[in-house]
């Protein structure tokens, strides 16, 4: 039996859509092993599918069939703290959980490049699975078959933090939203941001994040999807968070603050509440440099 750890993730972090994103100390855990029936169960209140349809257990056959191997059957222990559809790659997890579970078990026949390529292949962007697999702050272009990324690890005295609302938003309809073409103007102003969150991040450069996490793309059209969101990027700057912004897909806001600014989370908990806002939860969160592992 293995048993593996897989970090959620927060993507585009602003203008990088599709292309950026990092891993957070908070994590699934999956124990795995080879059956010959499909006994999946989760081992906490979280409802998953039990059966061949179990993101889990696709992922793990894909890599078996990339391998010129059959599944029999797979057992699966799964805990998740990852909220569900909620812009903290939980698929993400589930995939790379599948993939590194299913190498671990044969053995190891693929590579780091491999299991990225094929985590991309079945989730269609990399900006998720990337971090999950590698950790740290991941740059990624994928070309639909190969994915070009740069890991690196971060060491900032940065919080993130987690503004979870209690409803769901699932991925394809926040992608539904966003419009087919863009203008030029709106490309620069994208790509130079984006270009401009990691310097910033990896140099120390904070006071550049607010500006760098504005985009075009994406936010804009998301954020009628996500109520409230508004007001809670304004708690977030009143509180002095350097840059706040929608994780992922959303619904969850992430506000990155300094580590100096020690009470940030415990004001934005009374803040929400002051507001009627107590379905919003809030995490207090560091990058994870390892990304998904074996325990
Ligand atoms: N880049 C993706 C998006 C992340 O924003 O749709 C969510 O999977």
């Amino acid at each position: 039996m293995i048993t593996l750890q897989i970090p959620a993730t927060s993507a585009n972090l602003g203008a990088g859509f599709d292309a950026l994103g990092l891993a957070l100390q908070f994590y699934n855990k999956v124990e795995m092993e080879e059956s010959d029936t499909i006994d999946i169960a989760s081992l906490d209140d979280t409802s998953v599918p039990t059966d061949e349809r179990n993101l889990i257990y696709i992922s793990a056959k894909d890599l078996y069939e990339v391998c010129g191997r059959k599944l029999p059957g797979l057992f699966l222990r799964q805990t998740n703290t990852i909220p569900m559809t909620r812009g903290l790659g939980s698929s993400s997890a589930c995939i790379v959980a599948g993939l590194m579970g299913a190498n671990t078990l044969l053995g190891c026949p693929l590579g780091t490049d491999d299991l990225v390529d094929l985590a991309a292949q079945i989730e269609g962007h990399p900006d998720n699975i990337a971090p999950a697999l590698l950790g740290g702050i991941v740059t990624a272009v994928f070309d639909g078959r190969r994915v070009h990324w740069v890991k690196q690890e971060v060491y900032t005295k940065l919080r993130f933090v987690a503004l979870i609302p209690d409803f769901e938003l699932p991925t394809e309809k926040a992608r539904a939203c966003l419009p087919q073409t863009v203008s030029l103007k709106d490309a620069v102003y994208d790509l130079s941001r984006a270009a401009l969150f990691s310097a910033s991040l990896l140099t120390g450069k904070f006071e550049n994040l607010r500006t760098a996490v504005h985009d075009k793309l994406h936010q804009p059209y998301r954020m009628a999807l996500i109520p409230h969101a508004r007001e809670v990027f304004d708690i977030a700057y009143a509180h002095g968070a350097y840059a706040a912004y929608i994780s992922g897909a959303g619904p969850t806001v992430m506000a990155i603050a300094d580590e100096e600014n020690e009470f940030f989370a415990g004001k934005m908990r009374f803040s929400l509440d002051n507001a009627g806002l107590h379905g919003w939860q809030v995490h207090d969160l560091k990058i994870d440099n390892q990304g998904c592992i074996l325990l």
